[in-house]
């Protein structure tokens, strides 16, 4: 089966088309095509992502990313006749002038591509961006009349895990399977959960933040030193040079918040405040305190989320391990996540690779046919839902 994946719940505007053989239980993936624009840069200036602006943008390039993906796949042919396009194009695409006006002057020359199912992203993300992606799905669906698969981003980060064997070009056969029950600690710029997974697309929230994501804290403490964002990648570097210099702990210590409660919730939004007093009393921080600091967040952050993980685990007969969404590219976390294969008897640890773990639509791919082959109707309709969860999904 072919699919072709759109993702837009946030700042990358994504396509890829995705060979998908085999079962739920033993997938395969190669990857045809896949085109990524990210904002990042845009977004970098205001410190955060803008809605309306990354609403623009993903206006502006899905239509040449969608032509990128094609033309790398091989599936990207001109059209000869002058076919007008359907009407309710027009209706589809009313609130998304740049990208309605793009489409009517590129999809026509396209032939249709031998693609079998439309995947886009309808939630959890920002709703604005999120509409972009699912109506320029449902425009090429009417267009080209192929169905479309709503898709959870969260069950995105989830089957990320599922390529992660190889490098994310051409992969045939991967070997890593999910055994159940799974657990999912899902670690993103808007999620801090952990999901019990006692079989396919049967998920059940144990946990997650009272406050900030594990992301949103990382971004927030980076802005609070003066790095630039997205912070996560530039406060485990900072944290990294911290552990090459000096092999000692700190002597500063931040609060390891909920690391004891009885439960598996979290709460991030206290050590950021822990911070700012830090740096209030340190009146001119210099470059090594920062690093210093860089460091003792990593690592409260990485303690809190593995003893959190623990305890799920010890509770619950769990199989595999995964760990996804953004944060789990963090090599601290990654590292320290590993080492519970030792600790667990029977149980495996998967991680995306560092390039799936942050926003991608190859992920958006594999979780859609997970769902198609696993043989369960989608009763969701085709809307855009920025708080879509676990429990509104087709499950
Ligand atoms: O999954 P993702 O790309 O987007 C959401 O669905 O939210 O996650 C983005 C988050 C950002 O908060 C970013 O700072 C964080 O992932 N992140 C990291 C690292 N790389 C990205 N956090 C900690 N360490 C990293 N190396
Ligand atoms: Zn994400």
């Amino acid at each position: 089966m072919i699919i072709l994946s759109i993702e837009t719940s946030c700042d990358e505007t994504a396509i890829s088309v995705v060979e998908a053989k085999g079962s739920a239980e033993s997938p395969g993936f190669s990857i045809l095509g896949n085109a990524c624009f990210s904002q990042i840069k845009i977004h970098k200036e205001y410190g955060g992502v803008y809605p309306n602006l990354a609403k623009r943008e993903h206006q502006k390039n899905l239509v040449p990313l969608l032509i990128e993906v094609l033309k790398e796949s091989k599936f990207f042919k001109l059209e000869t006749k002058d076919e007008k396009l359907p009407t309710e194009i027009e209706k589809i695409l009313e609130r998304e002038p740049e990208l309605l006006r793009q489409f009517k002057e590129f999809i026509p020359t396209i032939e249709k591509p031998p693609i079998d199912l439309i995947a886009v992203t309808t939630g959890p993300g920002l709703e604005p961006t999120l509409w972009v992606g699912v109506n320029f799905a449902k425009s090429l669906s009417r267009v080209w009349n192929i169905p479309i698969e709503p898709t959870n981003h969260m069950e995105g980060h989830i089957a990320s895990v599922l390529l992660n064997r190889s490098d994310e070009s051409g992969i045939k056969n991967n070997e890593s399977r999910i055994n159940y029950p799974a657990l999912a600690l899902l670690i993103s710029g808007g999620h801090t959960q952990l999901v019990l997974i006692e079989k396919p697309l049967k998920y059940k929230i144990l946990g997650e933040t009272r406050d900030d994501a594990a992301g949103e804290a990382y971004d927030k403490v980076a802005r609070m030193l003066g790095l630039s964002y997205p912070g996560g990648p530039e406060i485990s570097r900072l944290a990294k040079e911290d552990r090459e210099k000096r092999q000692e702990a700190n002597v500063w210590r931040l609060p390891r918040p909920m690391i004891h409660t009885d439960d598996y919730d979290f709460s991030f939004s206290g050590l950021k405040t822990a911070v700012l007093y830090r740096l209030r009393d340190a009146k001119k921080i210099t470059n090594s305190q920062k690093k210093e600091i860089a460091r003792e967040f990593d690592d409260a952050v990485t303690e809190v989320l593995i003893r959190k993980t623990e305890r799920a685990l010890r509770n619950y007969d769990i199989k595999t391990l995964i760990v996804a969404g953004g944060v789990a590219a963090n090599p601290n976390i990654r590292e320290s996540f590993a080492v519970l294969e030792k600790t667990f008897s029977g149980l495996s640890v998967l991680f995306p690779t560092i390039k799936l773990s942050t926003d991608n639509s190859i992920m958006i791919a594999m979780a859609a046919f997970l769902r198609i082959s696993s043989k369960q109707e989608t009763v969701i309709p085709i809307a855009a839902n920025g708080n879509l969860s676990f429990s509104n999904s087709a499950n």
